[in-house]
């Protein structure tokens, strides 16, 4: 990676244009990047295809879009539309049939020659974004593939790398639906494009406070020497929303459940910039080798223990909202959760014993996303005969928050000023965006030019994906564990048995106030 690189020109071709994500997310965010600032700006020249079934003409798509950026962009300015749409172009088609690609192929040569973005009369730089239902993944990296579009080979060992076009794919989540499947995806993607191609995003890692975790702990002194388990009493990872499903339910949810669609993904991506050992280099592989090595470390439950290492929970009826059960495209049968909990181990020489609880869920009390990285006590009470209760305040506690405030948090203890020695818990608290300012992005469009930079820092390396499966692997073959699903009342902090599965081990769960 060479830092603050300017992205190459390219074309990134959308397959799933007229979709949610590219809607609510894509084109906001590059439209917040064509304005420049701190986060980075578009390569010069770029142009975006979208791609999908709906017949449309390239205006028509921009029309569409623009309502996007205005709904979703942070800010929107008619005139800087303007130019950011003259580099939106479309193409009907279904990007899971080959009959699609002859006219693609001719829609990047005229997009690329009109732009200025092929180089001697050659195909553009290509980066593909894979923004539709996951079972199409697989159809559309094959025709990509038989389409000839990518030519490159071993480009990261060529002599002269440079002089020939690169072609990209970023792929969202979810990434398989277990360990299997994850596979099959990993293989797909291999028989088309190079490992170092392929961009397995995770939006949560494109968030300030989770990317601030490395430099928290390696542009410090003060935090590395007591981040083990002699210090550390457990980590806590929590990212929980007051929102329900809603329409979701019906077209993915419902097959995916919360430890699909957050724990395996975001949370022990999370989790793993807490506890991976300090990489040689920051840099994506090096990284990615540190996650690989904390994952192969994990302690792997059976599935007959999964039922004693996690909780799962669904959302009851309110006064105004349905149950889960209750919402459209929901079947009840498939006893899917809204909520998870579980507790993981690493065997290794700086966490052995020390547990991490992650826990995400839906309608919950708050929205919010947080570490929680709790201390020892400790280990003697030197002021006991004052009457103060050090054993029983909480330790040290540092609490990163990711969202929606974003900073940091150090509990530590006091003496309350007066007479006495009476001594209490107290905040050092940094604030972020008071600090440093700055205007909050979405978290998309740093990581797109990041794969325009062919800068793999935040993204997944193939082993990691299947790793990460594999712990959550047991809980999701568990009946015991579906079948001991809790109803929680909307608006509370998750079932009784997630209070359970800490409260065992003599802990709580830190429910922010
Ligand atoms: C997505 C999940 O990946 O992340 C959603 O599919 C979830 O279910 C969302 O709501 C949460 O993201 P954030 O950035 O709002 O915490």
């Amino acid at each position: 990676m060479t830092p603050h690189s300017t992205p190459d020109p390219c074309v990134l071709v959308i397959f799933g244009a007229s979709g949610d994500l590219t809607h609510r997310k894509l084109i906001p965010a590059m439209y917040e990047l064509s304005r420049g600032g701190s986060h980075g700006e578009l390569p010069e020249p770029f142009a975006i295809i979208g791609v999908s079934r709906t017949p449309m003409t390239d205006q028509q798509f921009r029309d569409k879009m623009r309502d996007s950026a205005q709904q979703f962009a942070a800010s929107f300015d008619p005139a800087g539309w303007e130019a950011f749409a003259k580099c939106l172009h479309y193409h009907p088609g279904d990007g899971a049939s080959i009959d699609a690609y002859p006219g693609l192929i001719e829609k990047i040569k005229a997009v690329g020659g009109a732009r200025r973005l092929n180089k001697s009369g050659g195909m553009p730089n290509l980066l593909f974004y894979l923004s539709v239902s996951p079972h199409l993944y697989e159809p559309i990296i094959a025709c990509i593939g038989s389409a000839g579009l990518v030519e490159e080979g071993k480009r990261w060992c060529s002599l002269n790398p440079s002089e020939t076009p690169w072609q990209r794919i970023i792929v969202e989540k979810p990434f398989g639906t277990d360990l299997h499947s994850a596979r099959s995806l990993n293989m797909a993607l291999g028989r088309v494009f190079e490992e170092e191609a392929v961009y397995r995003i995770d939006h949560y890692l494109g968030k300030e406070l989770v990317q601030n975790s490395l430099v928290m702990r390696f542009a410090n002194t003060i935090f590395e020497p007591v981040w083990n388990r002699s210090y550390v009493d457990h980590v806590q990872v929590t990212a929980i929303e007051t929102l329900g499903v809603g329409s979701r339910a019906a077209n993915f949810y419902d097959t995916a459940g919360a430890l699909r669609d957050m724990v395996q993904s975001h949370l022990l991506q999370v989790l793993a910039l807490i506890a991976i050992e300090p990489p040689s280099e920051y840099e994506a592989a090096a990284i990615m080798r540190e996650k690989i090595k904390l994952f192969n470390s994990a302690k792997t439950v059976s599935v007959e223990n999964a039922i004693h290492a996690a909780a799962f929970g669904r959302y009851g009826a309110s006064a105004s909202e349905p149950a889960y059960v209750e919402e459209n495209g929901v079947d009840p049968a498939r006893g899917t959760e809204t909520y998870a909990a579980m507790r993981v181990e690493f065997d290794n020489w700086r966490w052995a014993g020390v547990p991490f609880y992650l826990r995400s869920g839906k309608k919950l009390a708050a929205k919010v996303t947080e570490v929680v990285i709790q201390f020892k006590r400790p280990p003697i009470n030197l002021f006991q005969r004052f009457g103060n209760a050090v054993d029983r305040n909480p330790g040290n506690r540092i609490t990163i928050n990711i969202a929606p405030t974003e900073g940091i948090e150090l509990l530590v203890q006091g003496k309350v000023p007066g007479a006495g020695l009476r001594i209490d818990s107290a905040d050092l608290a940094l604030d972020y965006l008071d600090r440093f300012g700055g205007e909050k992005v979405e978290a998309y469009g740093p990581l797109i030019l990041d794969a325009m930079r062919g800068d793999r820092t935040l993204y997944k390396h193939r082993d990691e994906v299947e790793k990460s499966w594999r712990i959550c692997q047991p809980l999701l073959e568990s009946e015991a564990l579906r079948a001991s699903i809790e109803t929680y009342p909307p608006g509370s902090w998750g079932p009784a048995s997630a209070d359970a599965l800490l409260a065992r081990d003599g802990r709580a769960w830190h429910n922010p106030k």
